[in-house]
Parts: structure tokens; C-alpha cells; sequence
């Protein structure tokens, strides 16, 4: 928490995209027979699931084991997530009728109560490790609606933007709301940093970052502006959109491993702390291969007035999580 607030502790600290999940044996373990929705809303075996790799691997936070479209299972939307391929709607959200309908279901704190329970529990064992809340941009969620499922370019969704763009905002209002109560529950419950995942905002130009996106991001980090959390704020392929990211109000910016972190934080204005960027494909690369990128990494991380160490996106399902707790020892070492 203090290197998300500029300062730079005695050692820096490192925490996982995707700490928790496929690459665990344990993980597997308790996941057996539980659809990945199901899973998250069992606040037990959600705990369960965000504790294991801080007990692995001794990273210096957990990130609540959950998915950004938890809000829109819980208010009553038709999703499911399909096993290696990601969430998927029942239909898609292409017209200002599929708007005005989506926009019927709404999300109140008591259905959001089996996520603030699981972190509530998972708070009460983490002791003084912290626990990052997120939740999904409201352009990566609309993104996954208007598309019906996963995509590589986003193409209806950037159509919807520009062909009619009332709809557009009415659609990415709604998310916004819906993903800020997600993430407003699990900071009141305990979580002590927000991030905001806008995972697929680097399929957009800064143009239309600033005209169609922007506003809405702004919107859903404004739900927890009053808690005094650190908001992070994340893409991938977001090279282009990184000062336009910080603008919508993130404290710390979370960088991909497409650009340095040095440039990074240039192109930020050198005043934001910086989380990133290892390349996960070097996971599965010798480990001397592995140890230059990760120095590297960390040095050019200092030209930022704080640094959080993780990977530049998820941990992939291959890795060996002997990798990542060998990893953990040589960042607190630096
Ligand atoms: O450890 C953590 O990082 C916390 C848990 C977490 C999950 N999803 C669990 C999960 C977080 C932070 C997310 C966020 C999420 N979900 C994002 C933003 C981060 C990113 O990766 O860019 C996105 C785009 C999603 C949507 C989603 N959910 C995808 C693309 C997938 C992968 C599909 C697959 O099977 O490859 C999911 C499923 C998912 N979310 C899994 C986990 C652990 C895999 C579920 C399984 O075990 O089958």
C-alpha cells in the first residue's frame, strides 16, 4: 500500500495477475465439480481460493478471487463462464432495446452480500497483508455484452460506439454503476486497493478512449472515491492510453509488458507509481532467461516514485508455481 502511495519501502513488494487459479494444483483441488460462477459466490471456497498463493508463494497481496462479470450474474444478466474460453452471454446487447431491457436489472448490496462476505472472511485471515478489490472497466464489460462472448478486435462494440452513440453511453452508464457497486462492496468490507481491470481498451484509439470510454471508467472509479483507497487502473496493449488511463482518476497505473516501464512512467509524468510489467511468457523460459528480464524490470521500475512488481497480464494456466515463489524470493531481494 505504500508503494501504491509513491513511497518506497525497505523491500518492493510483488503480487500476481491471476495469483490464484489454474497454475495451483490446490486450486484445482478445491475448484472440482464448481463452475467458475459458483465458485465465486461461495464466499468459503472464494477465501479458500484468494489465500492459497499468498501461502505459496508469500506475494504482498491477495487480489479477491472472483471475475468482472460477477455484478452481472448477480443482477440477474444471462452469463456464463465457459471453461478456456471466457465469458459468455446468452445473447447479445446490440440494440438501444437490448439497452433499455439490460438496464432493468439492477444490483443492490443485499445480492452483492455473498461477495462482501468472501471478503470479509478472507480479510479476517489475511492478517496484514492487504487485499486488492477489482473489477471490470465498463468498456470491457460492454465489450464482452455487445459481442455476446470473447473477441479478438472488438469490432460490434467499437460499431455500437460510433453508429449510435446514445445507446453507446446508456450501455457503458449502466456498467459503470454496476461495476462500481462491485467494487464499492469490496472495499466497505475490507479490501484495501481498488483495481479497475479495462482489459480490452487497447483494441481503442486515444480518440475514442477520451470520446466513448473515458467517462464511463471515471464514473465507476468515482463509486469508491470517497474510501480512501488507492485506485489502479489496468489494460493490455493500453501503450497509447496510458496518461489518458491515469486521468479518470487511478492513483497508480498498471502497465502490460508491450513498453518499458521507464517509458511508461514518462509518458504518465513521472508522478505516478507504476504496477507491472513482467512478460509472462518468460514464466516458461530458463530461469537465468527469466532473472535478466525481472532485473531489468525492476530497474527500469525506479524511475517511478513507487512500484508495484507483477506480470504485464495473467499468470498463464502452464506455469510451474515453483517459478512464481522462486520469482517472489529474487524481487524482495532487489
Ligand atoms: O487471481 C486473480 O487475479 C483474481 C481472480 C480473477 C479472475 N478473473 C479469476 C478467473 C480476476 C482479477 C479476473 C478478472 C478478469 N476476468 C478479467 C480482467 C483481467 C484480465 O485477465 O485481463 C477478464 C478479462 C476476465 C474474463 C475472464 N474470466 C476470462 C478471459 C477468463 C479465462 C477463460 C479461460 O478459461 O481461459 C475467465 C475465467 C477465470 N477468471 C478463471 C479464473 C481463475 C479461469 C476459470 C477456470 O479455472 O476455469
Amino acid at each position: 500500500m505504500r508503494a501504491y502511495s509513491g513511497e518506497r519501502p525497505e523491500q518492493l513488494p510483488v503480487w500476481f495477475m491471476r495469483q490464484a487459479g489454474r497454475s495451483l494444483p490446490e486450486y484445482k483441488a478445491a475448484r472440482a465439480g464448481t463452475a467458475m460462477l459458483d465458485a465465486c459466490l461461495q464466499p468459503e471456497l472464494a477465501s479458500e481460493i484468494t489465500l492459497q498463493p499468498v501461502r505459496r508463494h508469500g506475494v504482498d497481496a491477495a487480489i479477491f478471487f472472483s471475475d468482472i462479470v460477477v455484478p452481472l450474474k448477480l443482477a440477474g444478466v444471462d452469463v456464463e463462464i465457459k471453461p478456456g474460453v471466457g465469458p459468455v452471454m446468452g445473447a447479445p446487447v446490440r440494440t438501444a432495446d437490448d439497452v433499455a431491457r439490460l438496464r432493468e436489472h439492477t444490483l443492490t448490496a443485499a445480492d452483492l452480500e455473498p461477495v462482501s462476505q468472501g471478503v470479509a472472511l478472507t480479510v479476517a485471515e489475511l492478517g496484514s497483508t492487504p487485499l486488492i478489490g477489482f473489477a471490470g472497466a465498463p468498456f470491457t464489460l460492454a465489450a464482452y455484452l455487445v459481442e455476446g462472448g470473447p473477441s479478438r478486435d472488438h469490432l460490434a462494440a467499437r460499431t455500437l460506439m460510433h453508429a449510435d452513440p446514445d445507446t453507446w453511453r446508456a450501455l457503458t452508464e449502466w456498467t459503470a454503476d454496476l461495476t462500481g457497486a462491485f467494487l464499492r462492496a469490496q472495499v466497505l468490507a475490507g479490501a484495501s486497493a481498488a483495481q479497475l481491470f479495462d482489459s480490452w481498451a487497447g483494441s481503442l484509439s486515444l480518440a475514442d478512449y477520451q470520446a466513448h470510454v473515458a467517462a464511463g471508467s471515471a464514473r465507476a472509479l468515482s463509486h469508491v472515491a470517497d474510501l480512501g483507497v488507492r485506485k489502479v487502473h489496468f489494460g493490455t496493449g493500453t501503450g497509447e492510453l496510458l496518461a489518458a488511463m491515469r486521468e479518470v482518476g487511478a492513483d497508480v497505473v498498471g502497465v502490460d509488458y508491450r513498453i518499458p516501464l521507464d517509458e511508461a512512467s514518462r509518458r504518465i509524468g513521472g508522478s505516478t507509481p507504476v504496477q507491472g510489467n513482467i512478460d509472462p511468457a518468460l514464466l516458461s523460459a530458463p530461469w537465468s532467461v527469466l532473472e535478466a528480464h525481472v532485473r531489468d524490470v525492476v530497474e527500469r521500475g525506479r524511475s517511478a516514485p513507487g512500484h508495484v512488481v507483477n506480470l504485464g497480464h495473467g499468470v498463464p494456466p502452464t506455469t510451474d508455481p515453483e517459478v512464481l515463489t522462486r520469482l517472489v524470493g529474487l524481487i524482495h531481494s532487489l
